[in-house]
């Protein structure tokens, strides 16, 4: 098994935001000297929510596009997405037969997700965590760079692991490496602008909760200005953050653009009121997006090329998990 896989995955759902930047794709980057990376657009994974076909396709080269305009080299490293390769649905319903429905029960993500509904949610959105885990496992990957919000997730991609080794393996053998968590620095959990108990996301029915990877400098500004805070101005020391959601999350989001811890912003902005933190944060905000956004458009021009890098990136990542596959359907009995 490799030493320092990789695996991490952004669904096509459109709305790509700050969340995803600064939770994951920035991290993405920051692994490639490191780790052998392998970064997905998981279509499958999007698709657990009814998806229009033709946005999905979009939608999946924009993802695309912001992992190369982050700066992922897709020479190096692999960018693909999780449809064009099989092991993924075939591994899935191999560890479906391993994970317990208990497991499942307990995902506070899809409880979120299915909403009072329940018992009309997709099968796949209540087996997601376990297509997740055959993502990571079906390259034997050893890390795997997330938000916050997935670390109940990646729990249960080890507890699987765990299992198949139990039930497959003689005694202390390991097929499937137990992945470890990789959530890093400040703002690993970026909260909606109009809502500071929400984390911010694609979904929100409001474009004013969430600052977008397509915003221009005014979009920021407007957004930043609108966002709810509490009338105080931000406190002398850290502590005074706690209670403060939105306030906590203004200052999370600043520290993480500038590459500062949240003590260093309140050096800089303790005792100051949001009419003069929020235009500091939005210019910031601007001019470390500026470039990410541009590179994005230039890169969404080009759909042919990025459908090229997808389609490369597929080919290496069948050759990743032949093998994998092949062993387990060995171990299995298949
Ligand atoms: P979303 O939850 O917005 O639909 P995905 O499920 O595609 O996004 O998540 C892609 C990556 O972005 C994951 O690693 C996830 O942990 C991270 N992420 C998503 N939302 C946030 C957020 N609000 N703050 C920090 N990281 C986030
Ligand atoms: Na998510």
């Amino acid at each position: 098994a490799p030493a320092n896989r990789v695996f991490s995955g952004v669904q096509p759902t459109g709305n790509l935001h700050l969340g995803n930047y600064l939770g994951a794709i920035r991290h993405f980057v920051n692994l490639q000297d490191t780790h052998e990376c392998v970064y997905c657009v998981v279509d499958m994974h999007a698709i657990t929510v009814w998806q229009d076909p033709a946005e999905l396709a979009a939608n999946t080269r924009e993802v695309a596009a912001a992992y190369i305009a982050a700066g992922i080299d897709a020479e190096k490293h692999i960018i693909f997405n999780q449809s064009k390769v099989s092991a993924h649905a075939e591994l899935t319903w191999i560890l479906n037969c391993v994970a317990r429905i208990g497991w499942l029960n307990r995902m506070t993500q899809f409880k979120e997700k299915a909403g009072k509904h329940r018992e009309n949610a997709s099968v796949g959105l209540y087996t997601y965590p376990v297509l997740m885990a055959a993502d990571i496992l079906a390259y034997r990957a050893t890390h795997v760079p997330v938000g916050d919000d997935q670390k109940q997730h990646l729990e249960l991609a080890r507890d699987i692991a765990q299992k198949f080794n139990n039930d497959f393996l003689g005694e202390g053998e390991v097929f499937f490496p137990q992945p470890e968590p990789l959530i890093m620095g400040p703002a690993t959990r970026v909260m909606s602008l109009r809502d500071g108990s929400k984390k911010m996301s694609k979904s929100d029915a409001s474009d004013m909760a969430r600052i977008t990877l397509t915003d221009t400098a005014d979009d920021i500004a407007k957004k930043i200005k609108k966002a709810k805070t509490d009338p105080e101005p931000l406190p002398e020391n850290v502590e005074g953050l706690k209670e403060r959601p939105e306030a906590d999350n203004l200052v999370g989001i600043y520290a993480a653009l500038a590459g500062m811890d949240k003590a260093a912003v309140i050096a800089e902005f303790g005792g100051k009121g949001f009419g003069t933190f929020k235009p500091a944060l939005a210019e910031l905000a601007a001019e470390k997006l500026a470039p990410l956004t541009g590179e994005m458009a230039r890169l969404k021009a080009d759909p042919a090329y990025l459908d090229s890098v997808l389609e490369k990136g597929a080919e290496r990542a069948r050759a990743m998990t032949e093998p994998v596959m092949a062993e387990v359907r060995r171990i299995v009995g298949f």
